[in-house]
Order: structure tokens, then C-alpha cells, then sequence
């Protein structure tokens, strides 16, 4: 399976990067497309397997997969100056908000299309990827949940819920870093060290997120199991609802989902 990425920024490199980890396209398959050399460079650094070119055309000519990673207000742009094999090629881009009425204009009604969101942690193989189809077998949809679950976690939803989801996904990922840095804030007044701060917050939240990925329960049952009555986490928990802090983050989310 041969796959093209246009694009080697933050998305299209991460994207490279973790395909050629994965164990189901082989690092000698993957081409990839950017104007410029630095990106492109450091992709060889990292393998030297992987495939370079300043070519949009010929990193797609014999691509099964052609994945568009450049910014929204380019990819009409790229994509019209391009000649796809649209009947043989799966579509992907990965540009937040634009819906795939616009890629049928520019690439016709019957091709397979997919949305697909990553979220930055998609350079540490832990992305939430949301993904969603157009004109896709049931196969193909497996192909690509395959291909992004080994980035991460990859999920098929409905386009309808893409801007949402989006806003839990790769936006939720800043209020998590918030949360992490204003908790080192605390940290740091009652005399740690801001490293070990960091260290001590990160893996909490791993934790947390561990806990409820790997169980399956629900946050409150795990919020439960640390608040022994008249103990010092209720009185936290208590402290943060008094100052707003679900009505805050219910606010935030709903703010980013444009
Ligand atoms: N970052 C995120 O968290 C995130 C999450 C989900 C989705 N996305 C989406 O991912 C897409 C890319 O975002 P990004 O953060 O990766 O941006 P980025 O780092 O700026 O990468 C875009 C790349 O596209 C290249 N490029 C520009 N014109 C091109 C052309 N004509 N042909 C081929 N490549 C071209 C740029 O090259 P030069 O720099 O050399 O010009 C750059 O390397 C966007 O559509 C964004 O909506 C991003």
C-alpha cells in the first residue's frame, strides 16, 4: 500500500512519522510532498526510507492513499492543481472545516473521501483521531481506523459532529495543558519545583485518563474513590465547583465548536 502526504508540517511529518512506526505501511511506500526543504530533510533524518519531493504530482501518481495536510485556505488550491485518480484513490485531509461538499466540488461526487482530525499528540503516537467518510466501503473505513489507530486512538463518527468533536479533541487538548499549568502554579507557591511539578501533574492526568480508558468507568466513580467524607480531595473538589470550574470548561468547549 503506497501513500502520498501532501504536506510535511505539524501534521503531514507527525502523520509520516507514525505511519512508518506502524507495521502496515512500510516506510519505502510513503512519499512525501512539500515546496520546501527543511521539512522534507528531517523527515530523511528521522528515515531515510521515506520518500521526498517538491512534486505534488508525482508524490500521488501511484499513491492508493493521497492524505492532504496543508492549511485550509490552500487545499482547493492544491488539490484543483492536481490530476487524481479519484476512481482508485482514497482521499484524506486532515483540514478542520471544510465539509465534504467542497472536496466533491473539486473532485467529483463518487470519489472516497475522509475527513480526519489528529490532535497534536499525534507526534507521541497518542492522538484522538476523528475520522469521517464519504463514499467509503466498510473496508476502507477499517483501512483507516487501522492505519490512525496505531497513532493513537482513531474514531468513525458522523460529519454532523466533526465541529464538536473537534472541540473535545484537538482543542480539549490545550484545556488539559491549561489545567497541568495552572495546577504547577500551585505547585510551584507551596515550594516545588517546577519540574518535578510538571512531572508530579502530567502523570496524573495519564493516570486519570488511564483509569478511566483502561476501566471504563465513569469519571465519578473514579472521583468517588478519592473523596473519603470530610477528607481533604472533597474539599477541593467543592473549592473548584464554588469558582465555576465544569460551568467554565461546558462554556469553553461550546465556545470552540465553530
Ligand atoms: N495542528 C493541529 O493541531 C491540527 C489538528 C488537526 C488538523 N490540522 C490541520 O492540518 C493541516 C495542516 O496544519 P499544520 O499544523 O500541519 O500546518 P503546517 O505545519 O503549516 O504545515 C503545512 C505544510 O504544508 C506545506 N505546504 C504549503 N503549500 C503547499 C503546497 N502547495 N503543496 C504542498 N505542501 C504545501 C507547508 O510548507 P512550507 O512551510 O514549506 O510552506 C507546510 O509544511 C491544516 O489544514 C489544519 O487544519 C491541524
Amino acid at each position: 500500500m503506497k501513500v502520498a502526504i501532501i504536506g510535511a508540517g505539524n501534521m503531514g511529518g507527525s502523520i509520516a512519522r507514525g505511519l512508518v512506526q506502524g507495521s502496515l505501511v512500510k516506510a519505502i511506500d510513503i512519499t512525501v510532498a512539500n515546496p520546501t526543504n527543511t521539512k522534507l530533510k528531517a523527515l530523511k533524518v528521522f528515515n531515510t526510507e521515506i520518500q521526498t519531493t517538491n512534486n505534488n504530482q508525482s508524490a500521488i501518481n501511484n499513491a492508493d492513499i493521497v492524505i492532504f495536510a496543508v492549511k485550509p485556505w490552500l487545499m482547493q488550491e492544491v488539490i484543483c492543481q492536481l490530476s487524481l485518480a479519484s476512481d482508485k484513490q482514497i482521499i484524506v485531509s486532515v483540514a478542520a472545516g471544510i465539509p465534504f461538499s467542497e472536496y466533491e466540488q473539486w473532485i467529483g461526487p463518487s470519489t472516497t473521501i475522509f475527513r480526519l482530525i489528529p490532535n497534536t499528540a499525534i507526534s507521541q503516537l497518542q492522538s484522538m483521531t476523528l475520522i469521517a467518510s464519504h463514499n467509503a466501503t466498510k473496508e476502507q473505513e477499517q483501512l483507516i481506523l487501522n492505519l490512525f489507530n496505531e497513532m493513537g486512538v482513531a474514531m468513525l463518527i458522523p460529519e454532523k459532529q466533526m465541529a464538536a468533536a473537534t472541540a473535545l479533541t484537538s482543542c480539549g487538548i490545550a484545556y488539559v495543558l491549561k489545567y497541568i499549568q495552572a495546577a504547577m502554579q500551585a505547585g510551584i507557591e507551596m515550594g516545588i519545583y517546577p519540574k518535578d511539578a510538571m512531572k508530579m501533574v502530567a502523570q496524573s492526568v495519564k493516570g486519570a485518563a488511564e483509569l478511566i480508558l483502561s476501566n471504563e468507568t465513569h469519571p465519578s466513580v473514579e472521583i468517588d474513590k478519592v473523596t473519603t467524607p470530610g477528607g481533604i480531595t472533597i474539599k477541593g473538589i467543592n473549592e473548584l465547583e464554588h469558582a465555576g470550574f465544569s460551568s467554565a470548561i461546558i462554556r469553553a468547549i461550546k465556545a470552540s465548536n465553530s
